[in-house]
């Protein structure tokens, strides 16, 4: 078989490597993948958002396959697209991805078929949400209703932050057509979890929950990034939780989206936060997340190709998804003031990786034999084992023998979650 996995981060590499361990794939194209996926996969300087030109290519190359990861070509159609000249896919159409492109779509969702998630309003007016904020009180959180690189985001501290973040996006801008509309909603408390569950609109498949670190610095300080670290499965996602979750969220969800005529089939991702109440769903994502699938793809038994393959062709109940027991921790290695500026193009040292151990690229190119870094996330140092205490003791001694300039890490990942276990 020959497969096409588009994107080029962490999360695709991850992707690809568990894809090539089906016998039967013959070669993977990566669109545009990076230079550290050409280890594994044939890199094409093809766009992940430049729908024309990736269907042209799927034809060309008669793809058997295709995997869409991230969320701006799912948001844009791109499945659609290769649905339409016979390519069959992993991951949503575009009226599924709407469930990530927009938070007012997804907020409504969950109002109407009783998910619990924050209370919220949605405005496209900036006078009615300035009218709105001065009746309630802070910590309150402004979203842009679109996507926003992980960005939109703003947990303001006072009322008067709030209104800042709301005249910024609806009126001078920020995220340009993303932040036209905006969501307020309530500030919510308790830890969070990432599950991502395979679906095809019949089955819900959860898979090993995890824990994301996003902000920058050691001790969640500092700014939101796209993700600096991770660990699975997550401690606060007890059997019970679980139980509660799978009934209140995840089949909700599902039969919502089959009620709206947007049956979802792919990776949803659930991001979760367990308040006083219960759980809640602060955000749904229509894909993998980065760097989640990092620590979820080492743990699974199943073979991926045959999972995608089923929930492509609404066969998912069919298949046996298994995990197995133990834990991964995922180091992400950056270049020292991501999110912010940073230098990039030094030569990157890997060590070979022992057995129960994964370096994932995401931001890296070629230069001859020569990776060089290119990215703000440069690349997950992974690795799987019986505990968690284990798992962040490996990943992190593989972390230390990879050398670059410039390179950071935070010095913590995993260790809220050990606190949560003792
Ligand atoms: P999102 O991009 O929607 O995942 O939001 C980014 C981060 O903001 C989340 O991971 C949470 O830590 C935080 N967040 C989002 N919504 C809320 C909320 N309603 N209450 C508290 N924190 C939130
Ligand atoms: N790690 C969060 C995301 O992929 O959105």
């Amino acid at each position: 078989m020959k497969l096409m996995v588009i994107g080029g981060g962490g999360r695709e590499h991850a992707i690809i490597k568990a894809l090539k361990k089906n016998p039967a794939v013959e070669e993977i194209f990566a669109l545009p993948g990076n230079g550290g996926i050409a280890a594994d996969a044939t890199c094409v300087p093809i766009g992940a958002k430049d729908i024309p030109a990736i269907v042209e290519f799927a034809k060309e190359n008669a793809i058997d396959f295709a995997v869409v990861a991230p969320d701006d070509p799912l948001v844009l159609g791109c499945v659609d697209a290769l649905n339409a000249v016979g390519v069959a896919c992993f991951g949503p159409t575009a009226d599924a991805a709407i469930i990530e492109g927009s938070k007012a779509f997804s907020k409504d969702l969950m109002h109407k078929y009783g998910i619990p998630t924050a209370r919220y309003e949605t405005f496209t007016d900036l006078d009615a949400a300035l009218s709105y904020l001065d009746t309630q009180s802070a910590p309150i959180v402004v979203k842009a209703s679109g996507l926003a690189l992980g960005k939109g985001v703003i947990i303001a501290e006072t009322i008067d932050e709030a209104k800042q973040a709301a005249r910024e996006m609806m009126a001078e801008g920020k995220f340009g057509e993303s932040g036209k509309c905006v969501v307020i909603e309530e500030y919510l408390t308790g830890p969070e979890v990432s599950v991502l569950a395979f679906t095809d609109g019949k089955a819900m498949v959860p898979m090993v929950s995890s824990m994301d670190h996003k902000r920058a610095l050691d001790g969640d300080r500092g700014l939101n990034t796209g993700g600096m670290g991770t660990v699975a499965p997550n401690p606060y996602y007890t059997k019970e939780v679980a139980d509660r979750c799978m009934e209140e969220i995840f089949l909700p969800t599902m039969r919502a989206m089959n009620s709206e005529n947007r049956t979802f089939r792919g990776c949803l991702y659930f991001g979760l936060m367990i308040t006083p109440d219960g759980p809640k769903v602060i955000e749904y994502n229509c894909r993998f997340g980065d760097p989640e699938t990092q620590v979820v793809l080492p743990l699974l038994k199943t073979d991926l190709l045959t999972i995608m393959q089923a929930v492509s062709a609404g066969t998912l109940s069919e298949v046996d998804v298994e995990f197995y027991d133990g834990c991964a921790c995922c180091v992400v290695l950056a270049s020292e003031g991501y999110p912010a500026s940073y230098e990039k193009g030094y030569p990157i040292t890997l060590p070979e990786t022992a057995p129960d151990t994964e370096i994932y690229i995401a931001g890296a190119k070629r230069d001859g034999d020569t990776l060089l870094t290119s990215g703000g996330r440069v690349l997950g140092a992974v690795a799987r084992a019986e505990d968690l205490p284990a798992a962040i003791e490996k990943a992190y001694a593989l972390a230390d023998q990879i050398q670059f300039d410039n390179k950071y890490l935070r010095k913590d990942i995993g260790q809220r979650a050990l606190r949560a276990l003792s």
